[in-house]
Formats: structure tokens, sequence, C-alpha cells
């Protein structure tokens, strides 16, 4: 599948994204573990979260789909689930496979998990080791570092006191669902604070969560159904943002996006950069997650520095940022971003690489990227190599280039955001973006 981008003029109108990524596959996961019926609206319906979605089928559960975005998870209570006939697929999603790998702590049977060829080239032992010292057993490749690997759970989960050496969310996760099943407390304490979607999200079904700085405490027990609204994904709301900071005629609203400050880095960043940004905070849609509207409109922007604890809170936006800094006057620096090169893709080489065929000026650090603007951004056939957020960022940049863009290998968008072309389309009132086979 690829991409065709047109160059815009202009951008106009408020628009939705789907829900929200890393709220679906909690929503799902803590559902599908509690004690009675979960009820969630605003489910992403994208390929990663439904890898989620059909894992914890595997596992027993059943999970009712009532309309679009709407399930029905009829959960099993902690240990309930049932030994998978099959081995998981957890495609794209590292989140489906590492929060699954604690969930699956305490559950004494085996669990074989494998993913795409991306995912399956991604960092597991930082969550092998957690789970290992709390009495689960992981085999498989490099020593279960890598997918496919087969978890096991234990009836007795050992509690411990962890420090995490990087700051992910992903890994914190997968400790503190492992943790419901433990003999005692467990605390969680991270380098920098990463999206706490799932402390919200346990406390939320009841469990006895408390954070003190950057330490998380979770006392173990069971988990009580509820009902919740998933806010729109404020990660694919950035690619809209950007792309009406930069059209030369735009204005662009998104509407019911989730507003958690451990996830509106990007906004900070992009304030830093000069950005017009109108937030309208609208409070919390009934998901324990803060929500409200974003209005970007046309600014010359301005080069900024982005490093420490705020790489956590935009980390997957440093694509989208990256491009903005492209047309932004001045330096843009991006630091202590070696993360990037674990995600979907190596996304400091990809960034590097395919903007730099664009005609934007980007050096590529080992822990991140100097970019030089303004730069008038040509139109060039460019690879996302996979990478949904490559690919999505990739097309912004060209419908501010001069002449056509082609991007290749554009299936990937369906992991987060099935959506992006027909929205873009829509706010610019023509077909910009053309999807082809
Ligand atoms: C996520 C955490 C982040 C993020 C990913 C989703 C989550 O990864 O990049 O897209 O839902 O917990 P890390 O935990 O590896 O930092």
């Amino acid at each position: 599948m690829r991409l065709r981008v047109q160059p815009a003029r202009r951008l106009n109108g408020r628009v939705e994204v789907p829900g929200d990524k890393s709220i679906s596959h909690r929503a799902v996961l803590l559902g599908a573990l509690a004690d009675g019926v979960t009820e969630i609206r605003g489910v992403l319906e994208a390929e990663d979260c439904l890898r989620t979605l059909a894992a914890v089928e595997a596992l027993g559960v059943e999970a009712t789909r009532k309309g679009p975005g709407e399930y029905r998870i009829a959960g099993t209570g902690l240990g309930g689930w049932q030994e998978p006939s099959d081995i998981i697929d957890c495609g794209n999603s590292g989140t489906t496979a590492r929060l699954l790998m604690g969930a699956l702590a305490g559950h004494p049977f085996w669990t074989m998990l494998t993913g795409d060829e991306s995912l399956r080239r991604r960092p597991m032992a930082r969550v092998a080791e957690p789970l290992r010292r709390m009495g689960a057993t992981v085999v498989g490749r490099a020593d279960g570092g890598r997918l496919p690997l087969a978890v096991r759970g234990t009836e007795r989960v050992r509690a411990l006191a962890y420090e995490l050496p990087v700051a992910s969310a992903q890994v914190k996760s997968a400790v503190l669902l492992a943790a419901l099943y433990a003999d005692d407390e467990v605390s969680v304490t991270e380098p920098a604070q990463s999206r706490d979607h799932s402390e919200r999200m346990l406390r939320l079904f009841g469990a006895r969560v408390v954070t003190r700085g950057l330490t998380t405490t979770l006392e173990p027990g069971p988990l009580r159904a509820t009902s919740l609204v998933v806010p729109g994904d404020i990660s694919s709301a950035a690619f809209l943002l950007v792309a009406g900071l930069v059209v030369p005629e735009a204005s662009v609203t998104v509407a019911e996006v989730g507003l958690n400050p451990t996830r509106t880095g990007v906004l900070e960043a992009l304030a830093a950069m000069g950005a017009r940004l109108e937030i309208a905070p609208a409070g919390d849609a009934g998901g324990g997650e803060p929500s409200g509207a974003v209005t970007a409109t046309v600014t010359e922007l301005r080069g900024t520095t982005v490093g420490g604890a705020l790489v956590p809170r935009l980390v997957d936006e440093v694509a989208i940022l990256a491009v903005a800094a492209t047309l932004a006057r001045g330096r843009t620096e991006i630091r202590d971003a070696a993360e990037l090169r674990v995600k979907e893709s190596d996304r400091l080489a990809a960034l590097a690489r395919e903007l730099g065929a664009m005609g934007a000026r980007v050096e590529e650090r080992p822990d991140g990227l100097v970019i030089q603007g303004p730069t008038r951004l040509r139109g060039a056939r460019v690879r996302s190599g996979g990478d949904h957020r490559i690919a999505m960022a990739l097309a912004v940049a060209g419908l501010v280039a001069e002449g056509e863009t082609v991007i290749e290998d554009t299936a990937c968008v369906a992991t987060s955001f099935p959506r992006f072309a027909a929205t873009i389309n829509a706010l610019a009132g023509g077909e910009l973006i053309t999807v082809e086979p």
C-alpha cells in the first residue's frame, strides 16, 4: 500500500480522532481480569487493539462488539483465564505483548506469544526480567528477550520493589498487572514519569494504587468490573495539529481528545516553538482521564530543545515534531531519545533518512536529532519502513512540500489511525491524500 500526497493550501475544521490506543488496550485487559461485566465505549478499532481483543478471547474471555467502538467484556476474575490452544500473535503491538506478559504472570499455564517482523525485533528482556523475579518463567529467543517467547505464570507471585532501568509505561504496566496476584505490596520506581493510564484505570477498577513522586505502589487484590469511555488519542491528534500549524491557511480543532498531563508533552514542545494552540479542557469523559479540545492555527514556528523528563511525555510524537522542526526557524535539538531506536522501527534513523530525502537538514545523533530550519521541503518517494508514525509524519511533510510525495509501505497506518487519510481529506475539502493498494 502507498500514500500519494499533494501539497495543501488550506486545512480547516473540527474533527475527532479515534480512541486512545494505550487506554483502549488497558480497558480491554483490565475488563478481562475483573470480576463481572465491563462496558467500554470509544475503543480504538485499529489493528493493535484488535490484537489485544483477540488475545483475551484466546485466553477464554468473552468479548462482544455491541457497536462501533463499543465492547462488553465478561471478565473472568484474577486467575480465571484458560490456557490458549494456539500461539497468540500480537502483530505490530508492543503494548499487547508486554502488558499480556504481566497479566499472564499469575496464570500457571504456558502461553506462547509472537508478533510481526518489527515486533520480533523489539526488546522483551526488560519485561521478562522483573516478571522472573516475581516467579514467572519466560523462555524464548534471546533467552526470552525477543518474541516468539513463552510465559508460564505461577500461583505464588512474589512481591517486588522494582526500579525500572528505562522510563517505559509498558514495563511499568506489566509489573503492575503481575502485582495484582502478588503475596504482598509491589512498587515500581521509574527514572522519569511515563504515561500513567494503567495507574488511573487500575483505580477505576477498584485497585489500591498510590503514586508518590516516581514510585507507584499497588496492593494486590481483585478488580471490580466497571463502565468507561476512552477519549481520543492525542498521539493521532498530533499529526492533525501539526498540519494545522504548517499548512498556509489552516485552523484545525481536534475535539474530545485525551489531555492526560503524562501525554501532553507534544503540546508543550509545540508551544515552545511558538505554536498558536488553544486548549479547551472539558473534564473527564468517564474513564478517569482528562480530555478537551485543541485548536491549532497556522504559525511561524521557531526551533526548540526537547530532552530529559519531557521525552517520555511525547515519546510517540517525536516523528511529527521532527517534521515541524524542519519548517521552524533555527535549530531544533531532540536528545535523550535513544528509546526511539527500539520502537516500531528505528525512528531516529528513519526520520534522518526520509526527511533528508525531502530536502530537510537532519543530523542523526546516538540519542536524538539535530534539525536546521526552515527548509522548503520537496516532494519525493519515501518509505515508512512499516512504522505507522513515520508514515503519517511523512504524509504531513508531503502536505507542505513542493510537488507530489509518494510514501511506500503504508498499510501500517491501520495499526493506530485507519481513517488518517480520510480525516486529512475532510479537513482539506478535497482528496489530497490518495491511498493506493
Ligand atoms: C505505550 C508506552 C510507550 C509508547 C507506546 C505505548 C503504552 O512505550 O511508546 O506507543 O501504551 O504503555 P514504552 O513503554 O516502551 O515507553
